[in-house]
């Protein structure tokens, strides 16, 4: 339920506001498209392919599936726990697609593991082949992966399956990748080349559906796209609201703007943060030399006005003695 505020709380929106995370990014925000897929189909098993902190697994019981077999082959400790503490959720800890076939065919897939062309083909050709009856939730349609791959582990790929990636990352803002874009910080990296054949997501689920006769896809540009594949004409007229509406897209396009650019802001503030730090550095060695300089310049001034005093010590002396030709000598210098 959404909080608009009130005269008496005007603040309530931004509270909200403030309370999510800066880049959204989780399944979870698109618990209304799960209502209405519910709405449609009776969802007793799910099988959810990337699972990260578990933040959506609970939302696939709470709207009442008796069954979520979790696939991730990296859970963390927080992931175990969050799954031990529901018993409709069953942590499962491999690989997809692979482990696909392990499992209970289910009524929902979805699809948010690997984000690259080989993964999410070789996905949906088990899903379409052995759960003709089944809806497919995927996501990351859009950008980045739409039409980029992207590798959280490529090792288990044919080399042909891997496009030469990069740990830089792609940006709004032009069409190379830069160490100042959205960045998988070692938890994956991108194909350095968008587009062609066999790259992203889109293109996988364009070459799927191409090879798979009856179904259909409800794209929904939000959030970096979430599409929803299905042979229900009745569930795809539920989702007109929300299917390639221009104003999510708009919004989208608005967001990636605005994050990326924030990201090369952040970027080149660690970058002139590093070039503070050397001048501070700088400025410090100089200011050690001044002092050492400093003390030098005190004792040569020293030595010079004990040689001033020697002298004017000698020059007396001089000056008290009988005159000899010689002593005239000095006097006169
Ligand atoms: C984008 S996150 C998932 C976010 C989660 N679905 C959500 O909406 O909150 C991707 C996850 O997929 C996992 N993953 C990567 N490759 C995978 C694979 N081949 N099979 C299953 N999970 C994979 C990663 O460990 C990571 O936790």
């Amino acid at each position: 339920m959404n909080d608009y505020g009130t005269r008496e709380d005007p603040h309530a929106q931004a509270r909200a506001a403030r309370q999510l995370p800066l880049l959204l990014h989780s399944l979870s925000c698109f618990r209304e498209i799960f209502e209405i897929v519910y709405a449609h189909h009776p969802i007793s098993t799910v099988v959810e392919v990337g699972v990260e902190s578990g933040q959506v697994s609970g939302i696939y019981a709470e709207l009442g599936a008796s069954a979520v077999y979790c696939v991730d082959p990296a859970p963390t400790e927080s992931l175990r726990a969050a799954i031990a503490a529901n018993e409709a959720l069953h942590l499962v800890e491999n690989w997809s697609p692979d482990v696909l076939a392990d499992l209970p065919v289910a009524d929902l897939y979805v699809l948010d593991g690997d984000h690259n062309y080989a993964t999410v083909r070789a996905e949906l050709e088990w899903v379409l082949t052995h759960a003709p009856d089944a809806v497919v939730v995927l996501h990351d349609l859009l950008w980045p992966c739409s039409r980029r791959d992207q590798y959280y582990e490529p090792s288990g790929l044919a080399a042909e399956d891997r496009h030469p990636s990069s740990s830089d990352g792609p940006t709004i803002w032009h069409d190379e990748l830069t160490p100042a874009g959205f960045v998988g910080l070692g938890a994956f990296t991108c194909a350095q080349e968008a587009g062609g054949e066999r790259n992203g997501v889109l293109t996988a689920v364009e070459d799927a559906l191409a090879a798979h006769d009856g179904w259909r896809l409800a794209m929904i540009p939000a959030i970096f796209g979430v599409g929803v594949l299905t042979r229900d004409e009745a569930l795809l007229t539920a989702l007109a609201p929300y299917r390639d509406s221009t104003l999510l897209s708009t919004m989208e396009n608005n967001r990636l703007a605005l994050y990326t650019r924030l990201l090369q802001l952040q970027f080149e503030a660690v970058a002139h943060s590093g070039h503070a730090d050397q001048l501070a550095e700088t400025i410090a060695r100089q200011g050690r030399d001044i002092e050492r300089l400093t003390g030098e310049a005190a004792g040569l001034r020293a030595e010079a006005d004990d040689l001033r005093r020697q002298n004017e010590r000698l020059r007396a002396m001089l000056d008290e003695r009988p005159a000899t030709r010689a002593g005239r000598v000095l006097r006169r210098r």
